[in-house]
């Protein structure tokens, strides 16, 4: 048999600027109880001026590396997920690249909106899996801050920043990731998107007085869908690991809405406890949710070795999918500490060392 994709080191970065509810009802016509009741977002974080989807997936990066006790020198790969990187090109990764000195690695973004960390889990544990790859930085990573529209209150409360990485190494153990599937429907892409910025709508004085370069969703439509379509991707996912739902010991959805996800556990029978909730501290942090909520997990000694996961999300796209896997945690302490010098050096002008000078 090949070799196994295994996570061995996990870290999330979320901004220190904390924006409450009641923070919002001062700028927004808005309430903490419509938010709280119809979302249950409390709270969410939002990027200081400076900081980026690189900056954090940088800081969220080097967390997974130390843990992992590898260093950036054996890194092969590194992803990030976003559908906010700091430029449309170069991606993102190749600055988190540069910056943590993973000068073996290949690197590029991976857009697939709220399902881009589970998208890009899959193509590291396919690379690593078919033998072309050996050690993988998978991260996603969003600054939506910057594409609220304050005239929109149906979605500039639900979005915010952060970042999430895990490290995805080969392995001789006889589990890992143990199935990925994923799923697209381009036709309603319109529900959920950013219009404007592209090659479509480029940047011009009439797209920025329209706003088109805010996200903009017809959030009833991407609700239902997103219910019905992260339960389907979970079975899916959970049968191609020829496992069946009890033997799954925690779900990290894509934290969207908690009626969402309150909904996906409803269709599936799935107790809510076995589900993990940090939306009321984050909000929707897109492609960053779930890798955040994992490093949350095992920070707060939810996920043994051995225990089975389920990741699953939804998003803009659409685009939704699932993966189990069997948690593995950290290397024994025998392995020596990774060494990150040069990142540290670095981060502060991540962004502004590829801007032209
Ligand atoms: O991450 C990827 C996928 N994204 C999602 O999965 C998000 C999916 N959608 C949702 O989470 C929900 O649809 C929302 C949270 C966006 C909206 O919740 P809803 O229960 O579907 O509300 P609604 O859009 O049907 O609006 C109900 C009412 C409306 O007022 P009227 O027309 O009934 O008078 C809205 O104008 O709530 C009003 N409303 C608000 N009121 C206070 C909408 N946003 C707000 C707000 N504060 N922020």
């Amino acid at each position: 048999m090949g070799q196994n994709a295994v996570i061995t080191g996990w870290g999330h970065y979320v901004p220190s600027r904390v924006v409450t509810n009641f923070d919002l009802e001062k700028i927004v016509d808005t309430s903490d109880e419509w938010i709280t009741s119809r979302t249950g977002i409390k709270e969410r974080r939002y990027a200081a001026d400076g900081e980026t989807t690189s900056t954090m997936s940088f800081r969220a990066g080097r967390m997974a590396l130390e843990k992992a006790r590898l260093r950036p020198q054996d890194l092969d790969l590194v992803i990030v997920a976003t559908c906010s990187p700091d430029f449309i090109f170069p991606a993102s990764a190749c600055m988190v690249q540069d910056a943590l000195g993973a000068d073996r690695a290949g690197a590029f973004d991976v857009e697939s909106a709220c399902t881009g960390f589970v998208s890009a889990l899959a193509v590291a544990r396919g690379l690593i899996v078919s033998g072309t790859h050996q050690n993988a930085l998978v991260i996603g990573a969003e600054t939506l801050s910057r594409f609220l529209n304050w005239k929109d209150r149906s979605t500039c409360v639900l979005f915010a920043d952060g970042a999430g990485a895990v490290v995805v190494e080969a392995s001789n153990a006889s589990v890992g990731i143990e199935s990925a599937v994923l799923h697209s429907e381009g036709s309603k892409g319109h529900m959920l998107m950013i219009e404007g910025g592209g090659a479509k709508v480029p940047a011009t004085a009439k797209s920025l007085e329209l706003g088109q370069h805010f996200i903009s969703m017809q959030g009833g439509e991407v609700f239902k869908l997103a219910v019905k379509s992260m339960a389907d991707a979970a079975e899916e996912a959970i049968a191609a690991a020829n496992l069946r739902q009890d033997d799954i010991h925690l779900m990290i959805p894509h934290q969207a809405n908690i009626r969402i996800i309150e909904g996906v556990a409803k269709r599936l029978h799935w107790p809510m406890e076995k589900v993990f909730v940090n939306i009321q501290k984050y909000g929707n942090t897109s492609a960053a949710s779930i890798p955040i909520a994992l490093s949350e997990a095992a920070a707060e000694g939810r996920l043994r070795r051995g225990d089975k996961i389920l990741l699953v999300a939804f998003g803009g796209g659409f685009t939704w999918g699932a993966s189990v896997l069997e948690w593995f945690g950290e290397h024994e302490p025998g392995r020596p500490k990774s060494i990150v010098e040069r990142a540290s050096r670095r981060v502060e002008d991540l962004v502004d060392r590829v801007l032209p000078s």
